[in-house]
């Protein structure tokens, strides 16, 4: 008599509800084994499904690293009322949020991509016929994305893994949105060709984040005294201190020239009155 585990059960389910995984090594096609994990028969690689999303990649360097930790750690919550703060002087969040959404296909069927999805906060806002697939290297933010979309009723197809080796098959998804983490990557141009890669030809790719050198802003860089801004940003936002240092150390990072490499048809919009950019071109043909 043959029995079938829980586990293949589960692995092949999630297999094919969305024929959209593949190994992040080699692109191979995955199958399901005994346990909850999908295993790569060109390469060997095993990849560990863990409550309803797939784990490709858990350990992170450098600055993917740096965000991971901040994200996982008690900081964001108390770093995320400035962001909320954010909102709030540019009309509300669904309409500051809205300047970047706005660039998405309006059609009520649609394949997406969403690169760092965080805890899918604008999830319920997007168009129910919507089929979304979202990745992240935060696992404690995918797993609060999970219980969002879940409450919501909505299903989202989750990975944890890094922006720049996405465990996805080319040409699938009709856009590609990224909003919030696109400037300390540590690869954007290799992030944007893997958005290219995975999306089919002529797809909006949508990037969105703050303006690299924000900080110019701040009353210490007026003033001189840029220590004084790293103290106000990494204690008293609470941003800490490894986040405010790379965000000091990519304060000229070109965006636009980064996208347009990638990218032919880039163009850059301001947003939230300067505070930030949106990033819009297509996948070329
Ligand atoms: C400010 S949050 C934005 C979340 C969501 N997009 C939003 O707008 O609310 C930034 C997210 O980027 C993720 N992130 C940062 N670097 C990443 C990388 N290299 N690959 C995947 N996710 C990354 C973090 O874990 C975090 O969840
Ligand atoms: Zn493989």
């Amino acid at each position: 008599m043959s029995t079938t585990s829980p586990g293949a059960v589960e692995a092949s389910q999630w297999l094919q509800h969305w024929d959209i995984w593949r190994c992040p090594s080699c692109r191979g096609n995955l199958s399901a084994t005994d346990e909850a994990a999908l295993h790569c028969p060109e390469c060997g690689g095993r990849y560990r499904l863990d409550d309803g999303m797939l784990i490709f990649r858990d350990k992170t360097e450098a600055n993917n690293g740096v965000a991971q930790e901040f994200y996982d750690s008690p900081l964001w919550p108390k770093f995320r009322f400035w962001e909320k703060f954010t909102w709030l002087v540019n009309g509300g969040e669904r309409r500051a949020r809205n300047a970047v959404l706005k660039h998405l296909p309006d059609r009520p069927q649609l394949d997406l991509l969403d690169i760092a999805i965080g805890d899918g906060v604008y999830l319920d806002w997007l168009p129910r016929g919507w089929r979304i697939a979202g990745v992240d290297i935060s696992r404690s933010q995918l797993d609060a994305c999970r219980r969002r979309a879940e409450a919501a009723g909505r299903e989202v197809s989750l990975a944890q893994c890094e922006a720049e080796a996405l465990p996805l098959a080319d040409n699938r998804f009709d856009a590609v949105l990224s909003i919030g983490a696109f400037n300390y990557f540590n690869d954007p141009e290799a992030s944007l060709r893997e958005m290219v890669r995975v999306a089919r030809p002529g797809a909006p790719i949508v990037v969105s984040d703050e303006r690299p050198d924000l900080t110019d802003r701040m009353i210490g860089h007026k003033l001189g005294i840029p220590s004084l801004d790293r103290w106000i940003v990494s204690r008293l936002m609470n941003l800490g201190d490894s986040f405010t240092e790379m965000v000091e150390q990519h304060r000229d990072l070109d965006v636009l020239a980064i996208a347009q490499r990638v990218l032919p048809d880039a163009e850059l919009f301001p947003v939230w009155r300067g505070v930030g950019y949106v990033v819009v071109g297509h996948a070329p043909r």
